[in-house]
């Protein structure tokens, strides 16, 4: 797809970071957008801002653990707003997790899993049998993109096994689904996207701000107690490292080229983890132990 222009894209997690970025970057290149967060107040402010731009932006409250909730927020697009061609699962948590992987709290695991997981599981459910019928009878691409993490695809890094564990999942349901909408010959198309090059500046380190009562960590669990960038910047500064960080704007580029160029793996590069992503690969390859890659 080149002309994104009267097209309605869907965003899970579309009210911060990421997400967000990426309505404003459809809204400019024409598309109609229908963005689904759980932060109610920061959707609306989104919503209100994209229009203020000048965007068609419509909004709904979405829990993307809630599979019914997904399947609203489609027949909202499908039904009401004349079906969509651009679905972006995105929306993702992290939980702060910290210190040694037998001592985290199970709710760090479920809330992690049911968000970055689950949630992709869901929003595929609710949207693919639509989009497959659309695409019959309709002679366009659609195009689906999961918002995965190197960190998990590609690495393991050993301060953030939860994470890294659910984009690993991530990671396999997104492959298989490319393999099987190629072997249907569909035009349907998947992308895997990976923010970056660098970490990228979004509220992801305070994810707890929209933690729910029932995935609450017990006041004893263990915490990272980083809840911004700059915490981590300031982290990485004792050890004598520098954070470098990228923007989400830029993030929303890469992902809208990646459509464009009809691209699967959809990311820019960074020399560092390419070298540890070729070192982790010539491990399996070579059968020599790994080395635990770090941050940065
Ligand atoms: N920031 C990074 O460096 C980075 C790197 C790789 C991958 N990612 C991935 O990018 C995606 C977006 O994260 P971000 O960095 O923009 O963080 P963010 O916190 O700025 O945005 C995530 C959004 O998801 C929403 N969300 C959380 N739980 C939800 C739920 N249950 N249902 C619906 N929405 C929910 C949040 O309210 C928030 O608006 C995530 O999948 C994340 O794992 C981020």
């Amino acid at each position: 797809m080149q002309d994104f222009s009267g097209k309605l894209a869907v965003v899970t997690g579309g009210a911060s970071g990421v997400g967000r970025s990426l309505a404003f970057a459809l809204g400019e290149a024409g598309a109609r957008v229908l963005i689904a967060d759980v932060d109610e107040s920061a959707l609306e402010s989104t919503r209100a801002e994209l229009v203020d731009q000048g965007f068609e932006a419509h909004a709904q409250l979405c829990d993307v653990t809630q599979a019914g909730q997904l399947n609203d927020l489609a027949t909202r697009a499908f039904d009401d707003l004349g079906g969509a061609h651009l679905v972006f699962a995105n929306a993702g948590v992290a939980a702060g997790e910290a210190g040694p992987l037998w001592g985290y709290a199970d709710n760090d695991w479920k809330w992690c899993f049911e968000v970055n997981f689950w949630g992709v599981v869901n929003t595929i459910n609710a949207f693919m049998p639509r989009l497959m019928a659309q695409a019959t009878n309709d002679d366009q691409d659609a195009h689906f993109m999961i918002t995965g993490s190197g960190n998990g695809a590609f690495l393991v890094y050993p301060d953030q096994p939860v994470y890294s564990a659910t984009k690993a999942a991530v990671q396999a349901v997104t492959e298989a689904l490319y393999q099987q909408l190629l072997v249907a010959q569909s035009k349907v198309k998947v992308h895997a996207l990976f923010p970056g090059p660098h970490i990228v500046d979004t509220g992801i380190f305070d994810s707890d701000r929209v933690r729910p009562e029932h995935f609450a960590k017990a006041a004893d669990a263990p915490d990272s107690g980083i809840k911004t960038t700059e915490d981590l910047r300031k982290l990485m500064q004792e050890y004598g490292a520098e954070l470098i960080t990228t923007h989400p704007d830029e993030v929303a580029q890469i992902a809208l080229k990646g459509i464009r160029d009809d691209q699967f793996w959809v990311l820019e590069w960074n020399q560092d983890t390419r070298a540890k992503v070729e070192t982790r690969m010539q491990s399996i390859l070579n059968q020599t132990n790994p080395v635990p890659a770090t941050l940065g």
